[in-house]
């Protein structure tokens, strides 16, 4: 079975694919129009926002859920899915296509044992698998298992809002960018300044730790490989909002639920930092290439902590989360000063 797109270039081939189709607002007004059913069926998660959607806004969901329906991908890679709103957008999204399933590396057994059950009580089970552990050391062996199984030949769709560090980024540039397909999509989360004027100096409020300067030096000096997208920026353009508000989009207001970043508070809307990269160059690379990375260094204490806690996650888990909802609502009956 073919789980991704196919290889439209042999790997090692220079030849860069010509950008089609349409991208960037365009695209977006196209699928809002396209899929707004499946938009307006978002709603059924909006009750989860307070609970599991802290950090990713309102916009960004429904351009995450448009952006799988659009690519119909029959594998999403996920890093990372914390308590799994994200993995609920795109796992709604494969199960709406019909087809298709996403696979989410996280680190903290706790936030694993929370995103499976986020899927399954959606009813989404059967579209998502959640693999604990460092992404880096994990990823690699179900990628060279599925291929050796000849399910995979590349990532046709990886989604990244994982650690957001220089170190973890020149990972995934150097591990995971060359294994995307041409019209591969990469979604990565916590960008809000357009890579142009990061590399520029432009960019006001630097993202503090380096994730966002090494994505964008690594774009703009490969930039005939690959065409981007700021939803940051589409959220201030006027043109965009009024183009796809009649189908759903463009909802800005801080949620209720949502604790609001610091340059939300200032704009008093949500700022949706997200970049959508679509591959055009060749594929470089079939097999995982397995280049270094600074290995986590985690105190054995935390080590042993993290065993136990993976071992009682399903009697751990949902006593911490009913303490968790109590503080919740007792914060939120609390008259603020
Ligand atoms: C910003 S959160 C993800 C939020 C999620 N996408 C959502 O929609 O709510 C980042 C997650 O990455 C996980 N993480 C950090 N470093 C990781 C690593 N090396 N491997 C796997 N997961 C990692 C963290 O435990 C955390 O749950």
């Amino acid at each position: 079975m073919q789980y991704t797109r196919p290889v439209i270039a042999a790997p090692g081939d220079p030849s860069a694919r010509r950008p089609s189709g349409p991208w960037g607002s365009d695209l977006a007004a196209e699928l809002y129009a396209r899929f707004a059913d499946g938009i307006a069926r978002l709603e059924r998660f909006d009750p989860l926002v307070a609970t599991l959607g802290k950090s990713y806004a309102g916009e960004e969901r429904r351009l995450l859920y448009l952006m799988v329906r659009h690519a119909a991908p029959e594998l999403v890679f996920e890093l990372s899915p914390k308590r799994g709103w994200s993995t609920l957008h795109i796992a709604a999204a494969l199960e709406d296509n019909g087809r298709g399933k996403v696979i989410s590396f996280e680190l903290d057994p706790v936030y694993g044992h929370l995103a499976r059950s986020t899927v399954r009580r959606a009813g989404l089970g059967h579209r998502s698998e959640v693999v604990v552990g460092d992404v880096r050391d994990m990823l690699p062996q179900v990628y060279e298992r599925w291929r050796r199984d000849g399910r995979v030949s590349g990532i046709g769709f990886l989604f990244i809002d994982s650690e957001h560090s220089a170190p973890f980024a020149t990972w995934y540039i150097a591990n995971l960018f060359p294994l995307v397909v041409p019209g591969g999509l990469i979604h990565v989360h916590d960008i809000e300044a357009a890579p142009e004027r990061v590399v520029s100096g432009a960019a006001t409020i630097p993202e503090p730790l380096g994730e966002e300067r090494v994505l964008a030096e690594h774009l703009i000096a490969h930039r005939e490989a690959y065409r981007w997208w700021s939803v940051a920026a589409a959220v201030r353009d006027s043109a965009y909002l009024e183009r796809v508000r009649p189908w759903g989009g463009g909802r800005l207001a801080l949620s209720p639920g949502r604790r609001p970043h610091p340059i939300e508070a200032a704009l008093g809307m949500e700022r949706n930092p997200t970049l959508w990269i679509e591959k055009l160059g060749a594929q470089e690379a079939v097999a995982y290439p397995y280049r270094p990375f600074e290995p986590l260094r985690v105190p054995l204490g935390r080590r042993l902590r993290n065993v136990i806690r993976r071992r009682l996650a399903f009697v751990y888990v949902p006593l911490r989360e009913r303490r968790r909802e109590r503080r919740r609502r007792a914060k939120a009956a609390t008259p603020s000063a």
